[in-house]
């Protein structure tokens, strides 16, 4: 009798990882710069480790400010939309940012030049095929913004939101109220009473008293369930000190007396979740007066922007290795870390599930998979120690400083490469950062030009010099060490750690070479003590090649090309790669990481 197999599949680990979508009331800043950046690094870095990984990035282009922004400038407000979205399609391009790419592959890692190219040459069909960038005004007429009937059908977003709403609606979530209370439009946020300090919004926006109908979700109800999931999920939002002050809002502590540590535990507030009188957004369904606060329009572009089959496979079904992370800037973590999590529990079960229920940990156990993992907090950069803002006038452009990295000579990838990396190691995550021109050259010139570039090139030289440019890569302990603890530092969201066990492996082989002097060895013609030095520095220049990829893909890919290699080589590759580099010839790659002169 035949034995019966049960053939068992293994799931291959997943990452959905999404930038925030951005405003289009103003154009791309180094702030949006950075959180695509960053997030593309942790997308690259996931790829490489073998995950099955997807990015999502896009633009929010509903709600008061930007219907307020065109009017200003009487644009109409989708032409507007269309001008400014693809300003931020440009950057994802220019920053070389994965989401940009049609086909995310092994073989097109490191191609800006031809994305770029591809962006010149047909704007509007790159952009509207852009897959993982998703418009909130997606299914409208491109024309005069109306919303299609198709879009409602069957498009991507307009009719998620829709069928979002209905879903709160009928698990008896929403109500009809009359808000009165602060609003601010900078951030399209209510805020209550206690929150406004000298008249202004907690991040300093102005804000306007309103009095309106509309309809409230009705957060109160969530707060138990939110403290327990926050209880129970000890990584939600990550860094820690922002996970606690997620906590305190939920909580609602007050400091009553703060010197003596008094507070007192207050309640949530329902969320207003329309606007009166405003007709840029999404309708509310049968209540045409109505339209859908933006920021619920917003985010559930985390999952419009999926096709349902990713949804179930990426988010609802993913196995206990998997991760769905959202990546934003601190502050609008309160939309993502609170918001957005009582949303998508609403979206599963009833007002009265969760009222009424005695078993608050099956439904904290059984949110998981409803849920995102992790919720990223990153800082804010300011510019030369001052606040930046556009009223200051002092936002950088990242344009005009890849700009001035060429006008030092350096090609046109190799300067975004270098303002990547100056992102990833300037701000260590969560922290806020200060961006000066000076610190981008000295970052610049001390770890890429000086430590890691100039290793690269006199190594090659000596090879090529001593051993008659022969060589061969040896696998050793220390290299899988370092990969894991790469690996280990990027699923914590330790990116500056990460670039510090690449510069830590430079300093070592620059150290190694120093103290071996090949040089020296070679007066006394000591070849084979000369290989071994060599082939050592090899292996670990091949390695720095392969961590770099995430974070600069295009240098990565030169050093990968001393070694014949000119696609990208997964972490799991190392080592079948190495053993079959034997007795090879190199390749000169002249000028692998050129300095900035000043
Ligand atoms: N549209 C909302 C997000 C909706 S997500 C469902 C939004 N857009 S934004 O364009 O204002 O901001 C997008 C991201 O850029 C946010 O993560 C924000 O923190 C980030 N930054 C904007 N200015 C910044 C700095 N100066 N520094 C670092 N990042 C900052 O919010």
């Amino acid at each position: 009798m035949l034995k019966k197999l049960t053939v068992k599949i293994k799931k291959m680990n997943s990452l959905y990882i999404t930038t925030p979508i951005f405003y289009v009331n103003g154009l791309p800043h180094i702030g949006h710069w950075y959180t695509s950046i960053v997030t593309d690094i942790v997308y690259r870095a996931n790829f490489l480790a073998n995950y099955k990984a997807r990015i999502q990035t896009g633009t929010d282009e509903h709600g008061q400010k930007i219907q307020k922004t065109a009017e200003d400038l009487s644009e109409s407000v989708m032409n507007f939309c269309n001008k400014i979205s693809a300003e931020f399609f440009k950057m994802s391009v220019y920053s070389n940012c994965a989401c940009s790419y049609q086909n995310f592959s092994m073989h097109n890692f490191n191609c800006l030049e031809n994305s770029i190219k591809l962006l010149n040459e047909d704007k509007i069909k790159l952009f509207n095929n852009g897959k993982n960038f998703i418009r909130t005004t997606e299914g409208r007429e491109f024309s005069n913004g109306k919303i299609t009937q198709q879009s409602i059908e069957s498009g991507r977003h307009i009719k998620y939101v829709l069928k979002f709403w209905e879903k709160l609606k009928k698990n008896g979530w929403i109500y009809k109220g009359k808000y009165s209370g602060w609003y601010a439009i900078r951030d399209e946020a209510f805020y209550s009473e206690d929150e406004i300090i000298d008249g202004k919004a907690p991040s300093g926006a102005p804000v306007e008293w309103k009095e309106e109908e509309c309809y409230f979700f009705k957060l109160s109800a969530m707060q138990k369930i939110l403290l327990a999931i926050y209880q129970n999920y000890l990584n939600f939002v990550y860094p820690n000190e922002k996970f606690t002050e997620v906590i305190s809002f939920v909580a609602g502590a007050k400091f009553v007396d703060a010197k003596n540590g008094n507070f007192k535990d207050g309640s949530l507030l329902d969320l207003c979740v329309s606007r009166p009188n405003l007709t840029w957004g999404i309708p509310v369904p049968d209540d045409e007066k109505q339209t859908i606060y933006v920021w619920l329009d917003a985010l559930t572009n985390y999952i419009s922007a999926l096709e349902e089959n990713e949804y179930n496979e990426l988010w609802l079904n993913r196995s206990a290795n998997s991760t769905v992370v959202h990546i934003v800037g601190k502050d609008i973590l309160r939309f993502h870390a609170v918001y957005w999590p009582a949303f998508l529990i609403a979206q599963h079960y009833t007002l009265n599930d969760i009222e009424n229920t005695h078993n608050i940990d099956e439904i904290v156990q059984k949110s998981k998979s409803i849920l995102p993992d992790c919720i990223v907090s990153h800082g804010w950069w300011t510019n030369n120690g001052e606040k930046m803002s556009k009223s200051l006038n002092n936002t950088v452009d990242p344009y005009i400083e890849i700009e001035f990295l060429k006008s030092s000579g350096i090609a046109n990838e190799i300067a975004t490469d270098y303002f990547r990396y100056f992102m990833a190691k300037a701000m260590p995550f969560g922290n806020d950062g200060d961006y000066s021109r000076q610190s981008l050259i000295t970052t610049i010139n001390s770890d890429l030009a000086n430590n890691i570039g100039n290793l690269a090139s006199r190594t090659v030289a000596m090879c090529t010099k001593y051993l008659d440019g022969k060589y061969s890569l040896k696998y050793a302990n220390n290299l899988q060490e370092y990969t894991t603890k790469y690996v280990n530092c990027i699923e914590k969201y330790g990116i500056l750690q990460a670039i510090n066990i690449i510069l830590e492996i430079a300093n070592n082989t620059n150290l190694l070479i120093e103290q071996q002097k090949p040089w020296e060895l070679a007066k006394s013609g000591k070849i084979t003590e000369i290989a071994n030095v060599l082939n050592n520095a090899l292996s670990q220049i091949f390695i720095i090649g392969v961590l770099l990829q995430a974070f600069c893909p295009e240098i990565a890919g030169k050093i990968l090309n001393i070694f014949t290699i000119d696609f990208a080589i997964k972490f799991n590759e190392i080592e079948a790669t190495m053993n079959a580099k034997q007795s090879i010839s190199i390749v000169n790659v002249p000028n692998i990481c050129p300095r900035v002169n000043h």
